[in-house]
């Protein structure tokens, strides 16, 4: 019999993937948002599908934690706006909950003991979205969608992103169109793209101020003390600090030497080649590889004042990057990855811990990738030396880390 509806009391456990938390309730396993460990807690059931385990709503808090607060956002809650997950709990209480995710992550899938401080980024946990996909209902009217579903929320405002984008789609009407993507750019540039309902593009709209040096399509970013070109809404970090704080990050972990040869995988814009570029000076080789072809031409612009790095077009997996290290003079010193949410995948990372490099800095925007793919450089003799994660996105459950792997001796 299914439990879809039904309404009863339980005791929430500790928080899991995903930005549920994990209780029970007559033996089975109950998936509860909009919940914190600890409460005692009202849930209606949203989803009955699967024998082991059902998905529910806290619907009424009876016993609160002391890390519950007021939601700043009144569009969000059970059943509403799925775009936060977190929007209940205290920004403090977010980051340590984003902790207790990427240790019980690490625990599971690559059987590792890990602890570590969540970091904050300036600028608070609101408005701090600068790049966003807003889906758009039968009438025309933008929202966002409410957690697993295809329905659309309509909202006149998202409080996370930031003002410029969320005032250029939300509150306006885009008929013809099934989603709109924005982004801000450094210098108050603003692009819109309009997608049909299968998600293919129909048109973009650029409105930057006068006097910014991005031209066309492109949108203008800053970090690490350089000037990027991006296409407009083609992949940049959202959070406005995160590129700073990443490059950061990866430059401590890669700690490059003069003459060394750096691969960028996954190197969208070339963020972290050409960041890392005047580490290993004019002796060295920084290589950055991408598939998008968008990307690839904002990378080669980017880096065209840095005769040591040079972008190249194609896929990073087993094959590719295997023919790749062949046509490389030498085996690269560092290897800097920042996979799609998929993460690098076991072959890739098989053939990464096969290269001879002394180290491997992973970005990764899901823990639980990371953690899968950590324990394929484990299995091959690696050791995780250094991990380090940002609260790149306040109020929702996702969070971004960065990992040093290093062959053991
Ligand atoms: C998370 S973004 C990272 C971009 C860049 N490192 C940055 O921080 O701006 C991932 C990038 O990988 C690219 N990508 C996805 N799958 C790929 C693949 N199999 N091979 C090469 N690039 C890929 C995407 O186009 C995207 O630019």
């Amino acid at each position: 019999m299914t439990w879809l509806g039904e309404r009863f009391e339980v005791t929430v456990g500790p928080v899991a993937h995903g930005g549920h938390c994990v209780a029970r309730h007559e033996g089975r396993v109950v998936f509860v948002r909009h919940a914190l460990p600890g409460e005692r807690v009202v849930v209606a059931v949203t989803e009955d599908r699967h024998a082991g385990y059902c998905r529910a709503d806290a619907v009424e808090v009876l016993d609160p934690s002391p890390d519950r607060v007021e939601r700043p956002c009144s569009s969000s809650g059970p059943g509403r706006c799925g775009g936060c997950d977190w929007q209940h709990v205290d920004p403090a209480a977010q980051r340590r909950l984003k902790g207790d995710v990427v240790t019980e992550q690490f625990a599971r899938l690559a059987g590792m003991d890990v602890s570590l401080d969540v970091e904050e980024l300036p600028g608070g946990p609101l408005r701090w979205r600068s790049r966003a996909r807003f889906a758009v209902d039968r009438s025309g009217r933008p929202g966002l969608r409410p957690h697993r579903s295809r329905e659309v929320f309509v909202l006149d405002d998202c409080p996370i992103t930031v003002e410029p984008a969320a005032d250029a789609v939300l509150g306006r009407r885009w008929d013809g169109a099934g989603a709109v993507d924005v982004a801000v750019d450094s210098v108050g540039g603003v692009t819109t793209t309009t997608l049909d309902r299968r998600g293919h593009p129909q048109s973009t709209r650029v409105v930057r101020p006068s006097g910014a040096g991005a031209t066309g399509s492109r949108a203008e970013r800053k970090a690490w003390h350089r000037d990027w070109q991006v296409e407009g809404t083609g992949f940049w970090q959202v959070h406005p600090a995160a590129a700073d704080a990443l490059v950061g990050a990866v430059a401590g972990f890669a700690g490059v030497r003069s003459g060394e040869r750096v691969l960028d995988l996954y190197a969208g814009a070339g963020l972290f080649g050409g960041s890392l570029a005047a580490g290993v000076g004019a002796a060295g080789q920084v290589v950055c590889v991408e598939s998008d072809a968008g990307a690839c031409a904002a990378a080669s612009d980017n880096l065209s004042d840095l005769p040591q790095a040079e972008v190249w077009q194609g896929d990073v997996d087993a094959e590719g990057l295997t023919e790749l290290l062949a046509e490389l003079d030498g085996p690269p010193d560092v290897v800097v990855l920042d996979p799609p949410r998929s993460g690098a995948g076991r072959e890739v990372s098989a053939v990464l811990a096969d290269t001879g490099a002394r180290a491997v800095v992973y970005v990764a925007c899901d823990p639980a990738s990371l953690a899968r793919d950590v324990a394929v450089f484990a299995e091959a003799g690696w050791r995780l030396t250094g991990l380090r994660a940002y609260d790149a996105f306040p109020m929702t459950a996702h969070v971004e880390c960065v990992a040093l792997l290093e062959p053991a001796r």
